[in-house]
Parts: C-alpha cells; sequence; structure tokens
C-alpha cells in the first residue's frame, strides 16, 4: 500500500538508501532533513531521485525542536497524506574520550540523537493509533549494544532507544502500532569514512564479515519492519554489523 514514509536524516547515507527500498515497496517516502543544509544539496539528492524515476518531496527541519517537527509534519500531513510510518534515522557524532568530551558535544548528541525520537514520534503517534495502524523503526547502533570508546554521548542515545521502544511499544501494540529498532553496525557511510584512518581500519579489522556493511543492508532490514504483515513484531531490535557483536 501507499502509505506515507516518513525518514529523518532522510537524504544521508543511511536515508537515501531507506527511501529507495520504500519507494521499492510501494511506500510514499518523505524525506525529513536539517533546515541547516545548503539549498543545493537538497536540489542535487532531488535531481539524483527523480533522475532514478523516483518522486521524493523533502522537507526541512530541526528535529531537536519539537515546534520544527510539528510545523513539518503538519504540512507533510497536509500536502501528502497522514504519516503511517516513521523511521527516526536522523543522528550525528561527536567522538572525544570522555576526558575531552565538552558540554556541547554531549548536548548535541543527546538532542539531535534522543531528543528527536520523542520530538518526531509525538507527532505522529496520535494519528497512527487513531488509524489502528502505524510502523515506527528507531535506528540504533551497535555502539548502544556494546558501548564504544569515544562514544560516550553517542552510545548513551542509542541504547535509551532500546527503553523507549520497549516502553512504548506495550503502549501501541493493541492499537496496531508497532515500534521496533535497528542497530547497524559499520556501515559505509559518511558519517564512519569520517573516523580517523588508521582507527577505521583498526575497527574494520574487527569485524568478521571482513568489510564495512552497506546502507541497503540495513534499508532492506527496515522495509521488512514496516511491512503490511510484520504487525506481531514488536519493541524488538535487530542487529545487522557483519558478526561484530551479538544480542
Ligand atoms: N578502547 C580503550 N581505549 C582506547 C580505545 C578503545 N577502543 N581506542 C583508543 N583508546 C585509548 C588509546 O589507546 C589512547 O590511550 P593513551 O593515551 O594511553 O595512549 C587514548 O584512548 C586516546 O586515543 P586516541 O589517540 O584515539 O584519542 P583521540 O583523542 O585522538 O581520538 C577518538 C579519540 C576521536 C574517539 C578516536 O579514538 C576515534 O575516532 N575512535 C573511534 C570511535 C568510533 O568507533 N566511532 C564510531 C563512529 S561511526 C558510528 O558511530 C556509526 C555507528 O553507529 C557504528
Amino acid at each position: 500500500m501507499s502509505r506515507v514514509a516518513v525518514v529523518t536524516g532522510g537524504i544521508g547515507g543511511l536515508g537515501t538508501a531507506m527511501c529507495k527500498a520504500l519507494a521499492e515497496q510501494g511506500r510514499q517516502p518523505v524525506a525529513v532533513d536539517y533546515n541547516g543544509l545548503k539549498p543545493e544539496v537538497v536540489e542535487k539528492w532531488k535531481a539524483d531521485r527523480a533522475a532514478e524515476g523516483l518522486n521524493i518531496p523533502v522537507y526541512l527541519a530541526d528535529v531537536t525542536d519539537f515546534a520544527s517537527c510539528a510545523e513539518t509534519c503538519k504540512k507533510i500531513e497536509a500536502e501528502v497524506g497522514p504519516i503511517e510510518i516513521l523511521v527516526n534515522n536522523a543522528g550525528i557524532t561527536r567522538d572525544a574520550m570522555f576526558h575531552k568530551m565538552s558540554p556541547e558535544q554531549w548536548d548535541q548528541v543527546i538532542k539531535t540523537n534522543l531528543y528527536s525520537v520523542f520530538n518526531m514520534t509525538k507527532q505522529v503517534y496520535e494519528g497512527m493509533t487513531a488509524r489502528g495502524w502505524g510502523r515506527i523503526v528507531n535506528i540504533s547502533s551497535v555502539n548502544g549494544l556494546k558501548g564504544q570508546a569515544g562514544q560516550t554521548n553517542y552510545s548513551a542515545t542509542k541504547a535509551a532507544i532500546y527503553g523507549f521502544n520497549k516502553a512504548l511499544s506495550q503502549e501501541c501494540i493493541k492499537k496496531g502500532v508497532t515500534v521496533n529498532s535497528i542497530s547497524p553496525g559499520y556501515i559505509g557511510t559518511d558519517m564512519v569514512r569520517a573516523i580517523r584512518e588508521d582507527v577505521l581500519q583498526k575497527i574494520i579489522g574487527t569485524i568478521p564479515a571482513g568489510r564495512l556493511g552497506e546502507p541497503s543492508e540495513i534499508a532492506r532490514t527496515v522495509a521488512f519492519l514496516v511491512a503490511e504483515d510484520a504487525g506481531f513484531i514488536t519493541g524488538e531490535d535487530i542487529t545487522v554489523n557483519g558478526g561484530i557483536y551479538f544480542h
């Protein structure tokens, strides 16, 4: 069914692959991304998708800000349709060993990775429960599961997602809404490529698969969790990490 599927961080590495997978599944993807992005970046992304035959609207918002999320979701619902699928994928890293981590690095990551989950889910939750169908997928990380030196801020937000999902899933499964997460390992995106080369090579050496993951490998898991017949899977997390860590 052509349900409207909002992906935050929608024009980034993982987000783009998710939008494509959702379109392939017959959904109407809508990319939400940062309102501080340069207009030419957004225009190029739209043109690239159009060249692939995909019409994916892009809306700009600040996911750390509740009012901005409210305004954006209202606009999407008026212009595209009711939001029936939400993928909270927007996330950033500000890596530093704890003794060097600044309050700003802590705040930016907590707000972008965790407040965003509340800010966006709040906008769509009532509609989903009232209509009796909804899919919420929160993108966590292997580093929320295992912790990562240099990422106290990021690991804290990604671990928090499991608690959020387990709590909310109990509130809404009877109303046809599922809440799940995916914990990607190290995937070949700009976020991972930003790791210092020597550190990154060491990390790749620890991945049993011997390589970084592909964004499409996360996107296909999103499509699985939001499928029409996935309504009995809730509060769950799926790791997609090339064997680096198991639940
Ligand atoms: N465990 C324990 N100690 C470690 C360590 C580890 N994994 N890595 C480094 N250290 C130690 C070092 O041995 C060093 O100790 P000494 O000072 O005693 O020699 C100390 O910590 C400082 O290490 P660095 O030289 O690396 O410190 P830095 O300040 O230059 O860099 C850093 C710190 C930016 C956090 C860098 O270590 C780094 O980038 N680490 C990788 C963090 C990481 O995995 N980020 C993932 C980003 S991608 C992502 O998050 C997506 C996803 O979901 C997977």
